[in-house]
């Protein structure tokens, strides 16, 4: 089965903003992922050849900041606490329980790209353990059940 071609039409724009800018590459790289919500490959090449900025450089700035994503992420991204707080509470658990029940790993999404998962470790918020963030909420002293039921309400 043949995988569609990726449409790059949101890049024309973006490119056509800064093509007097020279060296311009992280605003170029925020707005690219901005529109595809991570930095496909098929992506970084076409900007490589519109700017005429290598592929190695542009790959090298994506690998070097972390606010740059190389690979696609779901709409709603959990982070879920394993610092030594919030593992002796419990944490592992937390985790199991949404793989399970998301079929999302950690490190992965789910395959409709609604959920993505990621281990952190401590937030800073030890008292509250364990924890997990979801997208900007916090949920502090969560349990598994409680906090799977509020990711299934989330669109
Ligand atoms: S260990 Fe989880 S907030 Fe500190």
């Amino acid at each position: 089965m043949a995988v569609p071609a990726m449409d790059l039409a949101p890049l024309d724009r973006i490119l056509e903003d800064f093509k007097d800018q020279k060296g311009a590459v992280i605003p170029i790289l925020q707005r690219a992922q901005e529109a595809f919500g991570y930095l496909p490959r098929e992506a970084l090449l076409a900007i490589s050849k519109g700017t005429g900025i290598s592929a190695s450089r542009l790959y090298g700035v994506a690998t070097f900041y972390a606010q740059f994503r190389l690979t696609r992420r779901g709409r709603h991204l959990v982070k879920v606490c394993d610092g030594t707080a919030c593992h002796v509470r419990g944490a592992a658990k937390i985790v199991e329980g949404i793989e399970e029940a998301l079929n999302v790993k950690p490190g992965g999404s789910d395959p409709d790209f609604k959920y993505s998962m990621e281990i952190v470790y401590c937030l800073g918020s030890c008292g509250l353990a364990p924890i997990a963030v979801v997208d900007d909420k916090v949920y502090g002293q969560t349990e598994s059940a409680a906090l799977i039921e509020q990711l299934q309400k989330l669109e």
